[in-house]
């Protein structure tokens, strides 16, 4: 078979590396793809979000199967294209993408099903957003409506920074057309949780449950980032709200997405918040988060095109989706200065011998030779019995791995550890 993976990060090398288990993979083509994925598949340059170039190239190298993975080429409907040139595709179509492209119609739709989730106000107009922002109790969060990526969410202490905020969304248009809509929601407190979901639109299947680290720097200080680590299983997450979430959040959220007629096919992404009045949603994704895969398929047991290809044909029922019972740990390097401003074209060294536990996110070829090309360079992942272990054996990877001005967080898993008492 062959395959095209449509991204270019560290969550699309995992999912390469995992596809690439199948004996029926006969060749993978990355859709960019990075120069340290060049092992594990054809590289092609064409960007993710260049629908007609990528169906195109589909077309022409007979591809047999498309798995779709970043926010951008879903919500711009990708899928739609490639199916429409009979593309067998993972991924949801555009009228599902929108749970995560809208957060207004994210938001709505919780609201009409009663999944629970923050309180809310949406606003397209800044007089009413600021009027409104005289009496809301603060913390409060602002959420511009449309894709931002990652970066459209302003947590505001003080009734100034929130003011600030809605300014810099709805006048100064920080993040563009994405500010034309905003939503003022209830500032939520407790443990955050990711759980990816395999979803066919008749079954919900999640994934192991992950934890996420999101912030620059130790201790959850600094800025927000794509993301700096994560460890799986999330210890928070116990069988009790997994079995609530099931109930209250997944199945709903299903059949809330069926019953407005945008069947959800693909990774459906519950970001959760655990807070003392039960598990609430804090985001959906309509894809794979990133570095949460890089942890979640690593443990994945079940052949991954096998669940794919069970999804695309709705028989996700019928078919074993099985993880290991260990755990893993990522530990993302980056460049200094991540994420803002950060230089990059510095050569990357990548012992052999753990090659297949790194998953390579930004970078290129310079003479021949590996250098940095991003903000997120690589994520290195280990699996053990022991959480302890596997971040113990995380960190001793990427003590082997160099590149000038590389950058990581020192407690990815920390938190886990004291939560779990280990
Ligand atoms: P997002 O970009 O939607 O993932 O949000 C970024 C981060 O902001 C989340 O991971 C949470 O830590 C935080 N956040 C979002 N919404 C809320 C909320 N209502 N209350 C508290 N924190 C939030
Ligand atoms: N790691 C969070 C995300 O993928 O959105």
């Amino acid at each position: 078979m062959k395959i095209m993976v449509v991204g270019g990060g560290g969550r699309e090398h995992a999912i390469i590396k995992k596809l690439k288990e199948n004996k029926t993979v006969t060749e993978i083509f990355a859709v960019p793809g990075n120069a340290g994925m060049a092992n594990d598949a054809v590289l092609v340059d064409i960007g993710a979000k260049e629908i007609d170039k990528i169906v195109a190239f589909a077309k022409e190298n007979n591809i047999d199967y498309a798995v779709v993975a970043p926010d951008d080429p879903l919500v711009l409907g990708a899928v739609d294209a490639l199916e429409e040139i009979g593309i067998f595709c993972f991924g949801p179509n555009k009228n599902a993408a929108i749970i995560e492209g809208s957060k207004v119609f994210s938001k709505n739709l919780m609201k009409k099903y009663n999944i629970p989730t923050a309180q809310y106000e949406v606003f397209n107009d800044i007089d009413n957003a600021l009027k409104y922002l005289e009496t809301a109790p603060i913390p409060t969060v602002i959420k511009a409506d449309g894709l931002a990526l990652g970066k459209g969410v302003i947590i505001a202490l003080t009734r100034e920074e929130a003011i600030d905020a809605v300014k810099s969304m709805m006048e100064d248009k920080v993040f563009g057309k994405s500010g034309d809509n905003i939503v003022i929601e209830e500032f939520l407190e407790g443990p955050e949780v990711s759980v990816l979901s395999f979803t066919d639109g008749k079954t919900v299947v999640p994934m192991i449950s992950s934890m996420d680290h999101k912030r620059a720097g130790d201790n959850d200080t600094g800025l927000n980032t794509g993301g700096m680590g994560t460890i799986a299983p999330n210890p928070y997450y116990t069988k009790e709200i997994a079995e609530e979430c099931m109930e209250k959040i997944f199945i709903p959220t299903m059949n809330a997405m069926n019953n407005e007629g945008r069947t959800f096919k693909g990774c459906l992404y519950f970001g959760l918040m655990l807070t003392k009045n039960g598990p609430k949603v804090i985001e959906y994704n309509c894809r794979f988060g990133d570095p949460e895969t890089q942890v979640v398929l690593p443990l994945l047991k079940t052949d991954l095109l096998t669940v794919m290809q069970a999804v695309t044909n709705e028989t996700l029922k019928e078919t074993k989706v099985e993880f290991m019972d260990k755990n893993a740990c990522c530990v993302i390097m980056a460049s200094k200065g991540y994420p803002q401003s950060y230089e990059k074209g510095f050569e990357m060294i990548i012992p052999r011998e753990i090659e297949n536990s790194v998953y390579v996110a930004g970078a290129s070829f310079k003479e021949n030779k590996l250098v940095t090309n991003g903000g997120r360079v690589l994520g290195a992942t280990a699996v053990s019995d022991s959480l302890e272990d596997a971040i113990k054996k995380a960190y001793e990877m990427v003590k082997t791995i160099s590149f000038e001005n590389a950058y990581y967080r020192n407690d990815i898993g920390q938190k886990a550890l004291k939560a779990k008492g280990e």
